[in-house]
């Protein structure tokens, strides 16, 4: 008994970190469509800028998050946090750098 908490708290604190296998689905889906709509379907850029590992090498995660959250005024760029939690944004940063 005293492992299966174990195994629960610990499977939850895993969970924590990264969103669901489901949610992580439509996130990759997010990407492809909405987010391919203007970066291109490869994210190699079309009306915004690639979004390749190489375009945002030297950027800083916290940046780019912010960048998908509140978008950026005065460009193409729209806010996603309705859509969009902060380790969301995080997950799929860190999915444009393959660091995931
Ligand atoms: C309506 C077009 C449009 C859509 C849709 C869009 N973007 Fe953008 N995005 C832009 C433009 C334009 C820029 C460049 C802004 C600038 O000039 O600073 C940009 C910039 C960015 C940047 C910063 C890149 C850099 O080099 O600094 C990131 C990261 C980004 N977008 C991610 C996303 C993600 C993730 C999505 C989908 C959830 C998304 N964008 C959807 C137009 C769009």
């Amino acid at each position: 008994m005293k492992y299966l908490i174990f195994a629960l708290a610990f499977s939850a604190s895993a969970w924590a970190d990264e969103p669901s296998q489901e949610r992580q689905q439509e996130l990759r889906n997010k990407l492809e469509h909405d987010c391919g709509s203007c970066h291109g379907l490869t994210l190699k850029g079309g009306l915004g800028p690639s979004l390749l590992p190489e375009a945002l090498a030297n950027k800083t995660d916290d940046f780019l998050v912010q960048t998908i959250l509140k978008g950026r005024a005065g460009t193409a760029m729209p806010p996603w946090e309705a859509f969009i939690t902060e380790k969301e944004a995080l997950w799929l940063v860190q999915k444009l750098l393959k660091k995931k």
